[in-house]
């Protein structure tokens, strides 16, 4: 039986993007021997769980969201008895461990996919994808005008003069979920890591899977792929999706029911409204989706308290909890965009992403940490051009929403690159260059330091461990000058964050529990968030 206690409500999962995190072979590309040889690390920090970016054998188009083998581990990461390995080691320390499953699209390498190109149109192989004829006399034309989220038409020609739908890359092959034999292949792959003791999945483009049976036109194919909120609403969010999460759901109760060990299913879905969004973590489908809203705020108390009710206000009711994250491998991080127009990654942006570090940890509900969250490390936003990978660079020339620079390896130790990253031969590179400035962000200075952002992220784990409090439970605003914004959580836990550059005073007398800065007796400074156990 499972027990009551669900521990993905109010779990904090860290997310390893796996060839950053730590190389154990000196390839310069980071491994699940290197995540293992971590683990200490994260035990220390206090994360409940990790989620693990793709790793799985993949020609690395999309940096692993290009899937050629569901059900196996990419060399350059390691191999299958290197996966349980890690499974064993993260169990003994108490790390519950999230895969990345990706079932809305596959690589144009996997099998299924190369056995399509070699059959002919209307062949059962076909069917497993989205391949149309075109448009116009000759078929030359795409069968729609949808765009790819990372630039240009939605649709590759083949040989044959088929096309086939991809909505990111032409390396990543829609998979047509109207066919049944996708669902249960998904089923196999499910049950394949669940058999191997994994503790859930975060689920890539959970929105996505259907597309609209007649695949028309869109009425506004730019807008449709310009910003993850406005997805083309005929490729995305059809209501067929939710049978998926509903058998998904249930494969996992299922392996629950066995073993008393509750498994999480939480998704990444991009749908506009939080209402939709909520459609989704009803009770018999994804026990939680990713609320990216509070990433997007811009830094203002108006806007941080607009998406925290609404978050709050929309869930309430389906039995999930929110699932706050403000850094991903796929967004800018906190440090730099909150300090724009910055300079370096230290000063405002800092303070400011030290001040939403504690304002997350205080909401209800769960949270994300990106790798290197936890040292404050700022993107690298000066990546030249000739090392970057990102698809959408190479699909649209435009430096202006890349991901490089968020995924440089990370910093361990030392003075110079490759900061301890890579334990491999000499002149090992990181397969990206890490800045100089990044000496300063070395996991050995930041647990040396008691002011590290490490520091602070580990007593505010802490503190939700130890303080009833915090973690799942009621929220209540207080009232608070402008610029400010301050709750009570549960019984005489508060939590204030000031917004603003000038000082404000505290809601409530006496020294903080926990500060993200300087608190002198009375005083919140601007940029500065603090907890206080509030007993009168
Ligand atoms: C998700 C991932 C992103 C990937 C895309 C396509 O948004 O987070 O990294 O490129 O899906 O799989």
């Amino acid at each position: 039986m499972l027990s009551k206690y669900h521990w993905w409500r109010d779990a904090v999962i860290y997310q390893v993007y796996v060839r950053s995190f730590l190389d154990s072979t000196g390839d310069g590309i980071g491994d699940l021997a290197g995540v293992r040889a971590g683990l200490p690390y994260l035990k220390k920090l206090g994360v409940d769980g990790i989620w693990l970016s793709p790793f799985y054998p993949s020609p690395q188009h999309d940096h692993g969201y290009d899937v050629a083998d569901y059900r196996d581990v990419d060399p350059v990461f390691g191999d299958l008895d290197e996966f349980d390995q890690l499974m064993a080691a993260a169990r003994r320390l108490g790390i519950k461990v999230l895969l990345d499953i990706v079932p809305n699209h596959c690589s144009s390498e996997h099998p299924w996919f190369r056995e399509a190109l070699d059959s002919p149109p209307g062949s059962p192989a076909r069917a497993r994808f989205h391949f149309a004829a075109g448009r116009g006399p000759d078929g030359s034309e795409p069968p729609n005008n949808w765009h790819a989220m990372f630039g240009g038409p939605a649709w590759t020609r083949v040989a044959d003069g088929q096309w086939y739908l991809h909505m990111f890359t032409p390396e990543q092959p829609d998979w047509n979920w109207r066919n049944p034999e996708i669902a249960d292949e998904f089923e196999r792959t499910l049950r394949f890591w669940l058999d191997r003791g994994v503790d859930g999945f975060r689920i890539d483009v959970a929105a996505g899977l259907f597309k609209h049976p007649d695949l028309p036109d869109s009425d506004d194919p730019e807008a449709d792929a310009r910003t993850r909120d406005s997805v083309n609403p005929l490729a995305w969010n059809q209501p067929e999706v939710h049978d998926v999460w509903r058998r998904w759901r249930a494969i996992c109760e299922e392996y629950g029911d066995r073993d008393g060990r509750e498994r999480l299913l939480v998704g990444e879905v991009s749908v506009p409204t939080a209402r939709e969004h909520a459609l989704y973590v009803r009770p018999d489908e994804l026990h939680q989706a990713f609320f990216f809203d509070l990433l997007g705020a811009p830094w203002d108390a108006d806007a941080f308290r607009k998406v925290i009710a609404e978050a709050m206000q929309d869930i309430a009711g389906t039995g999930s909890t929110v699932t706050w994250v403000l850094n991903n491998h796929d967004q800018v991080r906190t440090v730099t965009r909150y300090g724009e127009p910055a300079t370096e990654g230290s000063g405002l942006g800092a303070a400011r992403a030290r001040a939403a570090a504690l304002l997350m940890l205080a909401l209800p509900g769960a949270a994300y940490i990106y790798q290197g969250e936890e040292l404050g490390l700022p993107e690298v936003v000066d990546l030249p051009d000739d090392v970057l990978t990102d698809p959408i660079f190479r699909r649209t020339g435009s430096r202006a929403r890349i991901r490089d620079g968020c995924r440089v390896p990370l910093p361990w130790s030392g003075q110079a690159s490759p900061f301890g990253f890579t334990s491999g031969a000499e002149g090992a590179k990181p397969w990206l260059p890490q800045p100089e400035y990044f000496a300063e962000y070395a996991t050995d200075r930041a647990l040396a330091d008691t002011r590290s952002f490490w520091h602070l992220y580990r007593d505010g784990l802490q503190l939700r461990k130890s303080l009833p409090q915090l973690g799942e439970g009621p929220l209540e605003w207080l009232d608070s000058p402008p610029g400010v914004l301050a709750f009570t959580r549960g019984d005489g836990l508060v939590c204030a964050v000031n917004f603003g550059t000038a000082n404000a005073p505290t809601p409530v007398p006496g020294t903080p529990l926990l500060s993200s800065g300087p608190c002198p007796p009375g005083v919140l400074p601007g940029a500065t968030a603090a907890w206080w156990l509030n007993d009168l």
